[in-house]
């Protein structure tokens, strides 16, 4: 395999993130190939007894098993890295084992982790059920309140974890303010990136430590494939994320690395795009519902700090209506609009977050975060807005709005 673009960091380092969400990490092979190869083989063969040897020994260059390293993926992570401006990356088979690998990798019984309450419904479990079962102590905190985060600082802190913007309730963190913090204490930043990716917001840029994905989402973004990502720095990745993942085997099948090589040639148009839609689509929606909650528009809490720490705000927002029949009888009468929990796809898709992406958490925890009975969470596609301000329209007119 020739190392004709991306590997050669000295030369193509400093291209912006939309030039190496095309072109970076590539590698071809003799055969000069236009588009990525895909090396779908779970083992490599090897000349002598001696040179598998040499590899495993890490004597020689060369790969040996695909739960250790793939071509495909590896050019999927490098991108990755590339685009985020982070020195290194792993890819995963779907968000969850993402989130789960970064932090399990760096947590052990007695350690304290701190985390933002609102939070896709997963990522609550993980904290909520999942850490405390290994002797791990977590607390939640207002993730919007940056004095919050100071105070919930405990001598044995090794981790803060969030996303900005938020599932489904578009809180926005501080991510300089809150990463230095971390910093300062010695604890790691893990920041959950899915609703933004690096063509919106590098939070890199605003000291994260640790960026991880749910690249089922924009990356992917025509709703194909599980995938995730976690970026960080060559000693992080190699040191402490690598021996976790290569043991516990949570990786992405190179079919589906493929997949998301595919889709992060779009991924800046696509974002940019969807993220003007949904802009406009929500000064419609603004206009008609009783509450909005879209990090674009100036009624949100945190418009400024969202604008400072993004390019643009995303293709999701959320709204609340008057209860669950309410919401669920809107979701009833869409017509282009899709019922349907996914985000990030360049199709437009609707979801009653409390009786679906967070129906595993409970009623407490729901009503903590602001998942109120009445809230819709929207993805704004590539279609036309006027189509789908027309959809939206007539949903709520039937139900009276
Ligand atoms: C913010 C966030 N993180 C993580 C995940 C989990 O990703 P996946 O479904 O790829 O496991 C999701 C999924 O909706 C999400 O929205």
């Amino acid at each position: 395999m020739k190392k004709t673009t991306g590997f050669d960091r000295d030369k193509t380092r400093n291209w912006r993130p939309a030039t190496q969400a095309v072109r970076g990490g590539t590698w071809r092979s003799e055969h000069g190939e236009t588009s990525e190869a895909l090396f779908l083989t779970s083992g490599y063969t090897y000349d002598s007894a001696e040179e598998v040897a040499a590899r495993f020994a890490g004597e020689a260059v060369g790969m040996t098993y695909s739960r250790l390293q793939n071509p495909t993926v590896a050019m999927l992570e490098e991108r990755i890295a590339l685009m985020e401006g982070a020195e290194a990356c792993r890819t995963q088979a779907s968000g969850m084992a993402a989130m789960t690998t970064a932090l399990l990798c760096q947590l052990s019984q007695g350690d304290h982790i701190v985390a933002a309450k609102a939070a896709f419904g997963s990522c609550r479990w993980l904290v909520d059920t999942l850490f405390p079962r290994f002797g791990i102590e977590t607390s939640v905190v207002d993730g919007r309140d940056n004095d919050a985060w100071e105070k919930a600082i405990r001598p044995n802190t090794r981790v803060f974890f969030f996303e900005t913007p938020a599932n489904p309730t578009l809180d926005i963190v501080d991510l300089e303010h809150v990463c230095a913090l971390a910093r300062a204490h010695g604890i790691t930043s893990v920041v959950d990136n899915a609703f933004a990716t690096s063509a919106l917001q590098r939070p890199m840029d605003f000291g994260a430590d640790v960026v991880a994905y749910s690249a089922t989402k924009l990356m992917d973004g025509q709703g194909r494939v599980l995938a995730g990502a976690v970026c960080g720095t060559e000693k992080f990745i190699n040191d402490v994320l690598l021996p976790f993942q290569r043991n516990t085997g949570p990786n992405l099948s190179p079919f589906n690395a493929w997949v998301v090589l595919k889709g992060l040639e779009t991924l800046d148009m696509r974002a940019r795009r969807q993220s003007e839609n949904a802009l406009e689509v929500g000064k419609f929606v603004e206009s008609r519902v009783p509450r909005i909650l879209h990090p674009g528009l100036a009624s949100h809490p945190q418009h400024n700090l969202a604008m400072r720490q993004m390019d643009a705000s995303g293709p999701i927002f959320a709204f609340i209506l008057e209860d669950r029949a309410q919401a669920m009888a809107f979701l009833d009468a869409l017509e282009l609009v899709d019922i349907s929990n996914n985000i990030g796809d360049s199709r437009s898709l609707c979801c009653h977050p409390a009786s679906t992406t967070h129906y595993g958490v409970s009623a407490e925890a729901r009503a903590d975060m602001g998942v109120e009975e009445g809230m819709l969470r929207i993805n704004i596609g590539l279609e036309d807005p006027r189509d789908l301000i027309a959809d939206l329209d007539q949903a709520l007119t039937r139900v009276g709005l």
